[in-house]
């Protein structure tokens, strides 16, 4: 998705100009010249620890890990109401990703319970199944598209394997959930999320009828809870759940077999001694910051000699914690062997990932089952990979090859 607003906002007299800088995250600068997302989005930290753009509406950026986790801890000073930048663009309710506190926690608890370590390992077998059977399709080609043909399909069957829907319709779900995330205009993401919104609907209906004791039977149940306000609260979980697990997933495997395919001898170590993956997993997932998300500055405070006013928007951008030399040496590097590393991948405090769990198990099945099954594979040389920015970062070129 491009910017949606051309136009410069003006600088509030607030704003001092040493914190100015002209910064579409859409577009980051770098991103024109060929650097990828990563590199590109890493150019913040040359600059002060709190900056303000014109773009998008005029917003400002914390950059560093330290302020993204004061900013995750005060998440009534800092609302989620306006969660996606520029302000105005997220206008479905998205429970709970974009309710304050005290009444998100009545949404996280209808779907806590299906997104807990021992629910999502139930899941084990079947995600190992899809895996193996993405897999073994191009094996034995000795090539792949990957974004197109593992990482943009890998969470979209686990997530019909979830609701017991048939993979068949993955296509149309693809199709619903990109043109969701990617769109251009808020008319396109209305018309995304209508039809997303009535194919749930629909399920919805059949979990009232006949509950399975699943998560969507859970949010149907919703509708009878005495807390229930709205129709609106039950689509916007369902469409949350959907959607929040779909193109974070793929970024991260997406970015995680580009380092692979760049570095044989991560390959060979995963491969030779497979009791790492779970460490390395998560090396992956912390160097790998995803979101771009907005807040909506609900009282005037200052930060670092910087005036935040009450009423304007702030993004967080996690790959500058992934990268944030502050808090991790050597950020930039994957390296399995870290003691150090913390994530903050997932988010902090009470809007913290509710999937971290399935996120995590997808990942280290998809290491497992890569290394065991594709021998030594590399970028074909004929087609560089790709990355973007967004509300969410990801790939949409990563083309491997491997002998056979
Ligand atoms: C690599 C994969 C993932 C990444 C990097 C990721 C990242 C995040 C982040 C950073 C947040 C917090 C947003 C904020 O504080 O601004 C979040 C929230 C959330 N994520 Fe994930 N996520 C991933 C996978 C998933 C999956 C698989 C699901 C479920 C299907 C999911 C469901 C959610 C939901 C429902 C929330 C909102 C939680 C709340 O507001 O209380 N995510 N995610």
């Amino acid at each position: 998705m491009s910017s949606s607003t051309p136009n410069l906002a003006e600088r509030p007299p607030h704003v001092p100009s040493e914190c100015v800088v002209d910064f579409d995250y859409f577009n980051p600068p770098g991103i024109e010249r060929g650097e990828d997302v990563f590199t590109a989005l890493g150019h913040l930290h040359e600059g002060p620890d709190i900056v303000w753009t014109p773009r998008n509406g005029g917003h400002w950026i914390a950059t560093r890990a330290e302020d993204m986790r004061w900013i995750r801890s005060e998440p009534l000073l800092f609302s989620r109401k306006e969660s996606l930048v520029p302000a105005g663009m997220m206008h479905t309710l998205m429970p709970p990703t974009n309710i304050d506190p005290p009444y998100h926690a009545r949404f996280r608890a209808v779907m806590n319970p299906f997104f807990t370590p021992a629910a999502v390992g139930r899941m084990e077998h079947r995600i190992r199944d899809i895996t193996i059977e993405l897999i073994e399709g191009f094996r034995p080609k000795g090539e792949c598209d990957f974004v197109e043909q593992f990482a943009r399909i890998m969470p979209v069957v686990v997530f019909l394997d979830m609701l017991g829907l048939p993979s068949e319709r993955r296509g149309q779900f693809l199709e619903w959930g990109r043109g969701y995330i990617n769109a251009p205009d808020n008319e396109s993401k209305d018309r995304a999320a209508a039809a997303i919104a009535e194919f749930l609907t629909g399920v919805l209906d059949e979990r009232d009828a006949s509950p399975r004791g699943d998560l969507f039977s859970a949010i149907a149940a919703w509708r009878t809870n005495p807390r229930f306000q709205s129709e609106d609260e039950v689509i916007g979980m369902a469409m949350v759940s959907f959607l929040a697990g779909l193109d974070t997933v793929t970024g991260l495997l997406n970015f995680t077999a580009w380092h692979l395919a760049e570095h044989p001898e991560a390959q060979l170590r995963l491969a030779e001694g497979p009791e790492i993956v779970p460490r390395a997993a998560e090396e992956y997932i912390r160097r790998h910051g995803l979101s771009n998300s907005g807040r909506l500055i609900t009282e005037d405070v200052t930060r670092k000699g910087v005036a935040l006013k009450a009423g304007e928007i702030l993004l967080v951008v996690d790959a500058l914690c992934s990268m944030d030399e502050r808090v991790c040496p050597d950020a930039r590097a994957v390296d399995f062997d870290r003691q150090d590393g913390i994530t903050d991948t997932f988010g902090n405090g009470v809007h913290r990932c509710v999937g971290e769990h399935l996120a995590r198990l997808e990942m280290r099945i998809f290491l497992e089952e890569w290394t065991r099954r594709i021998p030594e594979f590399r970028i074909d040389p004929a087609r560089p990979p790709v990355s973007y920015s967004g509300v969410v970062i990801g790939m949409s070129r990563l083309d491997l090859r491997w002998d056979i």
